[in-house]
């Protein structure tokens, strides 16, 4: 695939990682995309690179457009890796190159490189004409680490938004009006949920400060662009960092004989009884970091775990833990679990809800061994007397 181009001097050149699967923990099924993108002006200006193994590709793009060695800027919004990754590559065919990134920026660059480049720190507001444009840099931080930055061409009416509006989708689309909507929305769903949910109130103050700017188009730094659906993708990122939930349920829970399974299942069906769709989601079978979309849009949330050694499954313990790290706000939720002794196991996840200061107006449920019918049936009151909380 060849660049691309957003508006005129202004080219989509990153590179496609077909093949990945994982992202530090996060299962991305349909792979993902580096966003870098270069601006021909009085000044050529790179904003953000690749991750170390497509630099070739980035190269390759920007190639058709100039000779790398006469970028003269190199904008970096964001130190991790996968958008740093090809500075030191880069920097060796432009060695006159600026670097333009945030205060936090600079440290975290010199923390990962040891490299002594020329940088120029901008702070939130700053300005930098580089022709018929004048590029404006607003620090986001906290979205999603302390150097973020955007860069906002007035111009172009273009904001390059790094991991903000991010999608884990690798295609051969570079723009929202190519592919389906829903499918992009999942997509950065997923990403928000797994990505960004910790930082809602930055996410908030971030979307207030650059509400009043005029742009028709968000470039970021993985995934496609957006122009058709702006106000969609604008309106959905209104509603997560506001913990703006849908009136419907999510139960996910393990398993080991399947007596959790049975109270989880009659939970469901209480819960639908009532009116409320209900996503069942088996730890066993389903990854966290998909559960986590599901948690992103769901106002309750109930957890499930049989007592083994006197807590609960590993795989339970394991989603709680990333749980707590993305704290989803304001939810309901509830506890339950199997038991043959002891009975740990729903008191345990109760106190990780706890922590997490979600509504919690039913008491953890434990159940022996195997539940019989009127067991069932008071779990499935439960799941209706969940109902009056949405
Ligand atoms: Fe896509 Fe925070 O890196």
């Amino acid at each position: 695939m060849k660049k691309v181009e957003i508006k005129p001097d202004i080219h989509w050149v990153g590179g496609i990682d077909w093949d990945l699967r994982e992202f530090h923990g996060y299962l991305t099924q349909r792979g993902s995309t580096y966003n870098a993108y270069l601006i021909q002006d009085e000044k050529t200006v790179l904003i953000d690179t690749v991750k170390h193994y497509l630099f070739d590709e980035m190269v390759d793009r920007i190639s058709e457009l100039v000779d790398p060695g006469d970028i003269d800027i190199i904008v970096s919004n964001h130190v991790e890796m996968d958008h740093s990754g090809s500075l030191p590559k880069i920097k060796e065919l432009c060695p006159n190159a600026k670097i333009i990134t945030s205060t936090m920026g600079e440290k975290g660059l010199k923390r990962h490189y040891k490299a002594d480049w020329d940088m120029q720190v901008v702070q939130s507001g700053d300005t930098l004409n580089i022709g018929k444009r004048t590029l404006h840099f607003v620090h986001t931080p906290m979205v999603h680490w302390p150097d973020n930055m955007v860069t906002y061409s007035p111009e172009d009416s273009i904001l390059f938004s790094n991991d903000a509006f991010g999608q884990h989708i690798a295609t051969s689309e570079r723009f929202d009006d190519e592919l389906c909507f829903d499918i992009l929305r999942e997509e950065a769903a997923k990403y928000y949920a797994n990505i960004v949910l910790p930082y809602g109130d930055q996410v908030k103050k971030a979307m207030d400060g650059l509400g009043g700017l005029d742009m028709d188009t968000i470039c970021p730094s993985h995934g496609i662009i957006w122009r058709a659906h702006m106000a969609d993708i604008l309106a959905e990122y209104g509603k997560w960092c506001t913990s703006t939930t849908e009136d419907r349920a999510l139960i996910v829970y393990d398993t080991m004989w399947g007596s959790t399974e049975k109270m989880a299942r009659s939970l469901q069906s209480g819960l639908e009884e009532a009116g409320v769709p209900t996503a069942l989601r088996n730890l066993h079978s389903s990854h966290i970091s998909d559960v986590m979309t599901d948690v992103l849009t769901s106002r309750i949330v109930c957890i499930g775990s049989p007592t083994l050694n006197n807590g609960m499954l590993p795989t339970v313990g394991a989603f709680l833990t990333y749980l707590k790290g993305l704290r989803p706000k304001d939810r309901v939720g509830f506890a339950f679990g199997s038991y043959g002794w002891g009975g740990q196991s729903p008191k345990e996840i109760n106190a990780v809800l706890e922590d997490l200061k979600w509504q919690l107006p039913v008491d953890p449920k434990k159940l022996q061994y195997i539940p019989d019918n009127d067991e069932l049936d008071g779990m499935k009151e439960i799941g209706r007397s969940l109902r009056e909380y949405l």
